[in-house]
């Protein structure tokens, strides 16, 4: 019985992938039969609203209460860690904490009530974790990231690689016991899914690496070993990079393949983005300035959307750089995408999906933040903690901040994120 359900639900997929243009407002049926009631998907975006040891707080519940209301059909949490001592910045959720299960619960129903659904991301940061949560770093070589905010990695062990893929899977377990409907992995910004896929960062001679089959194992264990513990009717979902733009490192043509091979697995939604610590495209602005196209385009990866559309099933979100209802309607109409993912202006807006859906010229203020350092701003620290900050200002029902660059709210942002990586480094202790 529910398998012709989810028959009939990949028949109506691939009919409705066929039709040109979608609106949106118009819902989408995914292959696992879930429908989404509109095409707008609020991204992930970190939270840091943890405790310095990796526990759901009630000011989660809070955020994602009022995000319920925000117009977007689909939610993607920022992202969770699958082993609470790699975290990619302090302040993010240890998914595999015993005690959170209760918190998770509350989490996880604050979409009912406006039938939303909400996805958490799975990470594990691998070599991309900072020193100042982590000392010992790990990841498929031995490869430094040239940046003196992460000490150089470890190699995995063939075991430990095993481990880490069980965590994803038992943590996709818990979040769906405790009500969420569908994980999302996070395969891109340069994490351990994405060292494992790039040929720059993965210089393993085992089965894990080498041959493009080999670098793939990683991604394809984990999505396998987590749709075995959580069965055919949950979501699961990607994010990858479109490319690495980093050479010698993961391409578009490997991005592509990707998507192509995770689309025959049955994987239910694609996320597109790029860059990564070293290379931060989508959070610095760098290289979707480099085409007309684009930039008329407003979002960056439309062009490598087109390209990956047209060879899967599954349906494709693009995220990074849509501001406009405009914008987020003219890639629908294009075909490019079958949903616009939107992080930033959610972070100022929280009911920027509504407005979106009301106003046809509705445009979002966000506008880039700099602080004139140029090491601060190559990183994107400005801009992750000062959207960080509005998310926090949400959760407790502040009024957002005006905009603000230069040096000094720069040194106040570092110092925040000095004193959160204490925390985590003491309850360590
Ligand atoms: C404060 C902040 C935190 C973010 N955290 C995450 C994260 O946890 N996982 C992720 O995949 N992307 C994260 N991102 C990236 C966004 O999901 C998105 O890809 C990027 O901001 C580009 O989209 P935008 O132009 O709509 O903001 C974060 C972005 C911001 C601004």
């Amino acid at each position: 019985m529910l398998e012709t359900q989810h028959a009939q639900a990949r028949q109506f997929h691939a009919d409705q992938a066929s039709k040109d243009t979608a609106n949106l407002a118009d819902p989408l049926t995914l292959k696992s039969g879930t429908v989404l009631r509109n095409r707008i998907c609020k991204a992930s975006m970190n939270e840091a609203l943890a405790t310095p040891d990796g526990k759901v707080t009630d000011a989660h519940t809070s955020l994602y209460d009022v995000w319920a209301d925000s117009g977007a059909s689909l939610l993607i949490t920022g992202n969770m860690m699958v082993d609470g001592k790699h975290m990619n910045e302090p302040l993010v959720v240890d998914a595999l904490l015993d005690t959170n299960m209760d918190q998770l619960r509350k989490w996880a129903a604050t979409g009912r009530r406006t039938n939303t659904h909400i996805w958490p991301q799975l990470n594990h940061p691998g070599k991309q974790s900072p020193k100042m949560v982590n000392d010992a770093p790990v990841a498929p070589s031995v490869v430094p990231i040239p940046n003196e905010m992460f000490a150089p990695p470890r190699e995995l062990t063939d075991s430990e690689i095993e481990e880490i893929i069980d965590r994803f899977a038992e943590a996709a377990g818990r979040l769906q016991e405790a009500g969420f409907t569908g994980v999302q992995l996070h395969g891109a910004h340069g994490y351990l899914i994405g060292q494992f896929l790039s040929p720059h960062h993965n210089r393993r001679e085992d089965k894990w690496g080498g041959s493009f089959d080999n670098r793939f194992r990683f991604v394809e264990e984990v999505y396998k070993r987590v749709r075995e513990r959580t069965g055919e009717g949950f979501n699961v979902a990607i994010k990858i990079n479109s490319s690495d733009f980093q050479k010698g490192g993961f391409t578009e043509a490997d991005s592509i393949e990707v998507a192509r091979r995770l689309d025959r697995l049955g994987i239910d939604l694609i996320e597109i983005s790029g860059g990564s610590w070293e290379n931060p495209v989508n959070r610095k602005g760098k290289q979707e300035v480099k085409k007309e196209s684009t930039i008329k385009r407003e979002a960056y990866f439309l062009e490598y959307a087109e390209k990956v559309k047209s060879q899967i099933s599954t349906p494709l979100v693009v995220t990074g750089g849509f501001r406009s209802s405009a914008g987020m309607r003219q890639a629908l109409a294009s075909g490019a995408i079958d949903m616009a993912g939107v992080a930033r202006p959610f972070a100022v807006d929280p009911k920027f999906g509504t407005h979106v859906l009301e106003n046809p010229n509705h445009v979002s203020p966000v506008a880039p933040i700099k602080s004139g350092l140029k090491k601060i701003d190559a990183m994107a620290i400005m801009e992750i903690s000062w959207y960080t900050l509005q998310i926090e200002r949400i959760s407790q029902g502040k009024k957002i901040q005006k905009k603000a660059d230069g040096v000094w709210p720069a040194l106040r942002v570092i110092y925040r994120f000095w004193k959160n990586g204490k925390a985590v480094k003491r309850v360590r202790a």
